[in-house]
């Protein structure tokens, strides 16, 4: 997604401007801009590609200038140009933008009749012309504002800089996330704490239809109805917003290392004296009905859960994916909770459905990592899942971690349902205490999956196959490779194969078998039994006894520890994931920010 910055300064700040973008290229991004006042004069420079192009331009043609904003740009409307870079001009008046003008459309045929003309494909410009038409009827920039923002449909973060104005910057929300920062003498805006943490610790973050007047003095700010609004400063954690690689050649490859040590402070948070630990209003007796919703990788979580939520507590549990479930209109029950989980805590689709949920359920819950995000601050209960900032696109550590506060939510609901003895409960807390210890072992494995992947960047189409609660890992597994490596990579349930995918296969596509040898093993035997029949190449990920049992035949075998059955998609994710890194290695794509992706999607 889009990411924003402005800074009223004491010294000039476009370098402060391009670090603090930097910080925001995690959110991927395929242009760059900044604008500055300099003694009154409005000025900007624009490059398309990697914050490195804009740096060089700034050598070049320097700006200079105590206030300014920045951007990193995902393309909405608009191939990634110069022209469509921001910031945007018109006139006396810069703008950069996070977010989608819904109704660009009716405004740019207004602007046009009006005799304004654009020089880019963007929405933001028209955003730009309504300002400049405003402070042409003589309107101050607040003033100006108070009228243009209504008139905006859509999801949007905005920053406003004014030609003759070197101590204001005006910035409004509605829909994509936005923090002022307080500095000594100095302010701040930035999309997230990330971007400002080098600047200050001192936060306040804006609400939904906010938007503030900001000076080197503070900032004053409004609700959607224009009254002043009383926004609390909080503190930030400084190193919890730390972005460094540590030594390793990808975020990607720091987050998935990093995976025992968070799911450690995760159960530590979790499970304590022996038992679980939740927040009192984390009571499922009287509760009918769970409803599940979340996006991408998130969404998978969800799905695994749900094999959990209802084999351990005989909870229904029914899962969606927010594009959907926020335009379905899906009847829920009163006695019912909604649980979305999302690691960046600002999908706009996941916010959404938040939205359209908490009126109808008794309780919304949010299993999120960013803490203070919009969808933590709009539900009833905030489960973090203490990842740690997650800067690869490519979601890991914060979908182990989903799994993991899933997991103890779900034996929560079992045991408050009756449904497990404490014997029961503590053997499975027990179990759960192995898990960082397992995923050790499954890091060591790192070596003999790189050359897995090797031979697997050969391929052009990649089927994942899983039962029961490894079907959803067959899903994210696929998911993980498609992403950063660019091969079309699809899960199924290995039940579905005869019912279409089989036709796919042959002696070009390797089919991944998820399957510890449990229960359902059997069955996924006779599964890739049908595959190698018509010369597919399985390569079987599973555990000694699995793979002693049904690995002869196939392609290639990965040895997984043996690991309890509730905890295996979680073990398994790990391996999925190398996979997918050295794959994508092997296939020299860019794995932290891989091509049209964000790392957090703040538009519909
Ligand atoms: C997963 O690797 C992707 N980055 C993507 O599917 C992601 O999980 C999805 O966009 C949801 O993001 P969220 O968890 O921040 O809501």
């Amino acid at each position: 997604m889009c990411g924003i910055v402005g800074v009223l300064g004491n010294h000039h700040v476009a370098p402060l401007l391009v670090e603090a973008l930097k910080r925001l290229e995690y959110r991927g991004y395929d242009s760059a801009g900044i604008a500055t006042v300099n003694e009154g004069r409005l000025d900007r420079r624009r490059a398309v590609g990697k914050l490195v192009n804009l740096s060089d331009l700034l050598v070049h043609e320097p700006l200079t200038g105590r206030s300014g904003i920045g951007h990193t740009r995902w393309a909405t409307h608009g191939a990634a140009t110069v022209a469509n870079a921001h910031p945007h001009r018109a006139g006396n008046v810069a703008v950069v933008h996070n977010g989608i003008i819904e109704n660009y459309r009716d405004l740019r045929a207004e602007l046009t009749s009006a005799g304004y003309s654009f020089e880019s494909e963007t929405d933001t410009e028209t955003v730009a012309l309504l300002m400049r038409h405003e402070l042409a009827q003589g309107r101050t920039p607040a003033e100006a504002t108070a009228r243009i923002l209504p008139r905006l449909h859509g999801a949007f973060a905005l920053c406003f800089l004014f030609e003759g104005e070197d101590d204001l910057i005006i910035c409004a929300r509605k829909g994509s996330p936005l923090a002022i920062g307080h500095g000594d003498g100095e302010m701040f805006v930035g999309s997230d704490a990330i971007a400002l943490a080098p600047m200050t610790d001192r936060i306040t973050y804006l609400e939904e239809g906010d938007w503030a007047v900001i000076t080197r003095k503070g900032a004053e700010i409004f609700d959607s109805e224009g009254r002043h609004a009383n926004r609390a400063m909080t503190r930030i954690q400084i190193d919890a917003t730390r972005i460094e690689k540590a030594g390793f050649k990808h975020f990607m490859a720091k987050e998935i290392a990093e995976q025992p040590v968070v799911l450690a402070d995760a159960l530590r948070h979790y499970l304590r004296d022996g038992g679980l630990n939740l927040p009192a209003e984390v009571d499922f007796n009287g509760v009918d009905r769970l409803t599940l919703v979340a996006c991408g990788t998130a969404h998978y979580a969800c799905h695994v859960a749900k094999y959990w939520f209802e084999s351990l507590a005989g909870l229904p549990c029914d899962i969606d994916i927010a594009s959907e479930f926020r335009y379905r209109a899906p009847p829920l029950s009163e006695r019912g909770w909604a649980v979305f989980v999302s690691q960046s805590g600002e999908t706009a689709d996941t916010l959404a459905a938040l939205r359209y949920a908490q009126d109808k359920v008794a309780r919304t819950l949010a299993v999120v990592n960013v803490t203070t995000s919009s969808i933590a601050r709009e539900c009833d209960v905030t489960l973090p899942i203490m990842a740690g900032v997650e800067v690869g696109v490519a979601s890991t550590k914060a979908f182990t971690c989903q799994l993991t506060v899933l997991l103890a939510l779900a034996l929560k609901a079992a045991q408050d349902r009756g449904r497990l003895t404490e014997a029961q409960l503590s053997a499975h807390l027990a179990d759960l205490r192995l898990l960082p210890g397992l995923m050790n072992a499954v890091l060591t494995l790192a070596p003999e999956i790189e050359a897995l992947a090797e031979e697997l960047a050969k391929a052009q189409d990649v089927l994942f196959l899983g039962r029961g609660a490894m079907y959803p890992l067959a899903l994210e597994g696929a998911l993980k490779l498609k992403e950063i490596s660019y091969i079309h990579a699809e899960g199924y349930a290995s039940g579905e194969l005869k019912h279409g995918p089989i036709a796919l296969i042959d002696a070009s596509v390797p089919v991944l078998v998820l399957a510890p040898r449990d229960a359902l093993f059997e069955k996924t035997v006779s599964n890739m039994q049908e595959v190698m029949a018509r010369h597919g190449r399985v390569l079987l990920l599973s555990d000694q006894p699995g793979v002693a049992e049904a690995g002869a035949e196939c392609w290639r075998c990965l040895t997984l520890p043996q690991v309890p059955d509730l905890l295996a998609p979680i073990l398994y994710a790990v391996p999925a994931q190398l996979l997918a890194y050295h794959t994508a290695i092997a296939k020299g794509t860019d794995v932290d920010q891989p091509r049209n992706l964000a790392k957090s999607v703040t538009v519909e």
